[in-house]
């Protein structure tokens, strides 16, 4: 079948066309993936303005959808309709609900986060029976959530952050340092320029909750420490030792709960799973400690918001049996996996 999958939670217009198939071991095969960012026009204010982000995602869809829609059948209609900014999730759900109708084919609604994790199974290598239980750590902008994956469908929140989201920590630390919006990819590019060499930094950043017996986070003490001594150390000093202890912490709790859980599988989602650093070091910690568990991160285009995590977390939840009538369709800004 062919799924059109439409998401707009955050400052991406992103509109997907794939095919899917099969029931036990779904296949997709992505014809379209188009992601208009709007980073450019919240660089000037530093961080997303929510009614900018709505207007534009209401100039962009029409005309993206025009473009896609000539070329293909829709046989259903996914769409993201929550966590995340309600004015421009109702921009989504609105135009998802009249393509439904339009074109009178279901509607399925996609919690954003569940399709940050199901997009690791673009790609059907997998044999499902040694996958679960599974431990997810999803990190974005405006997420950072331990989640045990018991079964597609089926999730318990283990812990998440009690104040500022992992990606929301390297956005504020970037704009102390003058280094623009988003902040992850810029953080990390100046943290490199110390890779190379043997510097050893002058200083030292706090860990939040590091050694706390929960899965819970907190990263607005970090932003704080950085405000109070970033003007005595170099930008990539600050940019790597922030960087650092965002890693430590988020690699410490998410090994704690595969170990607790005895998970078979760790599996990473959300825009900060495209930084290579964190990428690098889960890698390295899992061979070190020798556990037996499978790791799955999505190849980092498909980290960042995007429509086909939409498309194909949709398309688990239609072999559930979750497809709605468009009138029972609305946007939850605060919406929780479960
Ligand atoms: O998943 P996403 O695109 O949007 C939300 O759902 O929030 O995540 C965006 C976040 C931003 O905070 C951005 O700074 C962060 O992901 N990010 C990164 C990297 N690329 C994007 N953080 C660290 N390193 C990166 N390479
Ligand atoms: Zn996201």
């Amino acid at each position: 079948m062919i799924i059109l999958a439409i998401e707009t939670s955050c400052d991406d217009t992103c509109v997907a066309v794939i095919k899917a198939s099969g029931k036990k071991n779904p296949r997709f095969e992505i014809l379209s993936n188009i992601v208009s960012s709007q980073v450019e026009i919240h660089k000037k204010w530093g961080g997303i303005y929510p009614a900018l982000a709505k207007r534009e995602h209401q100039k962009n869809l029409p005309i993206i959808l025009k473009k896609v829609l000539k070329k293909t059948k829709i046989d259903l209609v996914a769409v993201t309709i929550g966590p995340g900014l309600e004015p421009c999730l109702w921009v989504g759900v609105n135009f998802a609900k009249s393509l439904s109708r339009k074109l009178n084919v279901p509607i399925i609604p996609v919690n954003h986060v569940e399709g940050h994790i199901l997009v690791n199974f673009q790609f059907s290598i997998f044999n499902f029976q040694k996958l679960f239980p599974a431990v997810c750590l999803v990190v974005s902008g405006g997420h950072t959530q331990l989640i045990l994956m018991k079964n597609f469908g089926s999730y318990q929140i283990l812990g998440e952050t009690r104040d500022d989201a992992a990606g929301e920590c390297f956005d504020k630390v970037a704009r102390i340092l003058g280094l623009g919006y988003p902040g992850g990819p810029a953080i990390a590019a100046q943290a490199r320029k110390l890779q190379t060499t043997n510097y050893k930094l002058q200083t030292k950043l706090p860990r939040p909750m590091l050694n706390q017996k929960n899965y819970d986070f907190s990263f607005s003490g970090l932003k704080t420490a950085v405000l109070y001594n970033y003007k005595k150390h170099s930008k990539e000093e600050m940019a790597k030792e922030t960087q650092q202890a965002i890693i430590d912490v988020l690699l410490k709790k998410t090994i704690k709960a595969a170990k607790d859980y005895r998970a078979k599988t760790i599996i990473l989602g959300g825009g900060v799973a495209a930084n290579s650093e964190l990428r690098k070091q889960f890698k390295l910690k899992i061979k070190n400690l020798k556990l037996k568990i499978n790791f799955l991160v999505p190849s980092k285009q498909f980290c960042t918001d995007n429509a086909v995590m939409t498309g194909i977390a949709g398309y688990y939840n239609y072999l559930q049996g979750k497809t709605k009538k468009p009138a029972k369709i609305k946007a939850e800004a605060n919406l929780r996996i479960s």
